[in-house]
């Protein structure tokens, strides 16, 4: 990897005060719970060693039916929702997770029929867990030429089919949930994606990785109060060299932070907020130390979802929003970071932008939604069963 230099962001910040702004936010985590104690159920941790190394107490684990589209769909319905926007309203689908469950046909494309958006282009991004992020850089540019009007960015992951569950270095650390953003450029002066940076260093492209996303559901035994045995969802196959990772992770928040309020005139200080990529606490609260910032300007809530990839920023947004914590004409930076390794961040001045978190006894799409899947995944499943 090599190392990172000031500024150091890997595309034109534009700065131009026009144009594209996230007209809302919306995002979706699965029911079923998971604690570090049923973890160690079956794995050599303990609460204790997940909790004071990465400040997880939890994640979401979803339940074999539930499909990576429908996690997608509730996020980006409840997106809609907050918008007041149809699905028709919606003119390109980028859709980006580091669990994808097919190769072809993209998500993105059965998000696309699953909402009813307009036929324009629909395609899956992998950027890790920067994809978001990098889904919203790409949007904005494709809003600012006019080749799109209103885009539809989703994260979404089902990390727990996609752990080795006997690697305790990984499985402890990854929850499932998805995030959903709609940028756009109707018209409000007040709010702006003012400054993107994108940045990646294949040089750091063994410090994690991941191959063989042959989907298997992890077993229900996994939900259940108490596991004498492992969960027989092995074989997935995701790579992390911890510590590597976690000096870049620091490294390129505190620049990404740095640089971004720089494009907007700012100093780190300045900032509202920064809703980080959710990875580590320990991550978190050393990038904000170096920063200047105080803790509660660095959004966290790593300790009841995990680590959600590419879900993590739309999902801490949300939740930040409704906290209250995000108000008109704040000055709010988004900085994501991982695999590839990649990076990226956006810097945003927030304006009435209304967000939602997934009503999950809302269900009345999931036959709709599972015939379209079933479709999309069955040929898969009969050329592995051969
Ligand atoms: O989302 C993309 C970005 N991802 C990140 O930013 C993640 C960055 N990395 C991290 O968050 C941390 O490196 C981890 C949480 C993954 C690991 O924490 P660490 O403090 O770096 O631990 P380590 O890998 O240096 O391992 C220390 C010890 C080892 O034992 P020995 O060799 O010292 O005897 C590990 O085998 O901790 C052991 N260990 C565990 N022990 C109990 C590793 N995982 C576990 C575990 N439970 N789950």
């Amino acid at each position: 990897m090599g190392t990172l230099q000031a500024g150091a962001g890997g595309g034109a910040p534009g700065t131009e005060a026009v144009g594209c702004r996230v007209l809302a936010v919306g995002a979706a985590v699965p029911t079923p719970v998971v604690t570090n104690d049923r973890l160690a159920d079956f794995l050599d941790t303990s609460d204790e060693w997940v909790r004071s190394r990465t400040g997880i107490r939890e994640r979401r684990v979803a339940p074999p039916e539930q499909s990576l589209l429908d996690l997608a769909a509730r996020a980006a319905r409840a997106a809609l929702a907050a918008a007041g926007l149809s699905g028709g309203a919606i003119d390109t689908v980028i859709c980006t997770s580091s669990s994808i469950d097919t190769t072809f046909p993209a998500l993105a494309c059965r998000l696309q029929t699953a909402l009813g958006c307009s036929l324009g282009p629909a395609f899956d991004l992998q950027a890790a867990c920067t994809g978001t992020v990098y889904a919203a850089g790409v949007a904005r540019a494709l809003i600012r030429t006019g080749a799109a009007r209103r885009v539809l960015v989703v994260g979404v992951e089902i990390f727990s089919r996609a752990l080795d569950w006997h690697d305790r270095g990984t499985a402890v650390i990854f929850g499932d949930g998805a995030g959903a953003m709609i940028l756009g450029t109707d018209a409000d002066p007040g709010s702006d994606i003012v400054a993107v940076r994108l940045g990646a260093d294949g040089g750091g492209a063994d410090a994690l990785w991941a191959a063989d996303y042959a989907q298997v559901a992890i077993e229900p035994e996994v939900l259940a109060p108490a596991m004498a045995e492992p969960p027989r969802n092995l074989g997935r196959v995701v790579r992390m060299n911890g510590r590597e990772v976690f000096r870049f992770s620091t490294q390129v928040l505190e620049r990404l932070v740095i640089d971004l309020a720089a494009d907007g005139g700012l100093r780190p200080a300045d900032l509202a907020l920064v809703v980080p990529h959710q990875a580590n606490s320990r991550i978190l609260a050393t990038a904000a130390s170096r920063l200047g910032l105080p803790p509660e300007r660095m959004v966290q809530n790593v300790d009841h979802y995990g680590n959600t990839s590419s879900a993590s920023v739309p999902l801490a947004l949300v939740e930040a929003v409704q906290d209250g914590r995000c108000q008109p004409g704040d000055m709010i930076c988004l900085a994501a970071f991982g695999a590839g390794l990649t990076w990226g961040g956006l810097l945003l001045r927030w304006g009435p932008t209304p967000v939602a978190l997934d009503d999950p006894r809302q269900h009345e799409t999931a036959a709709r939604l599972a015939q379209i899947d079933r479709a999309a995944t069955e040929p898969t499943r009969a050329v592995r069963e051969r």
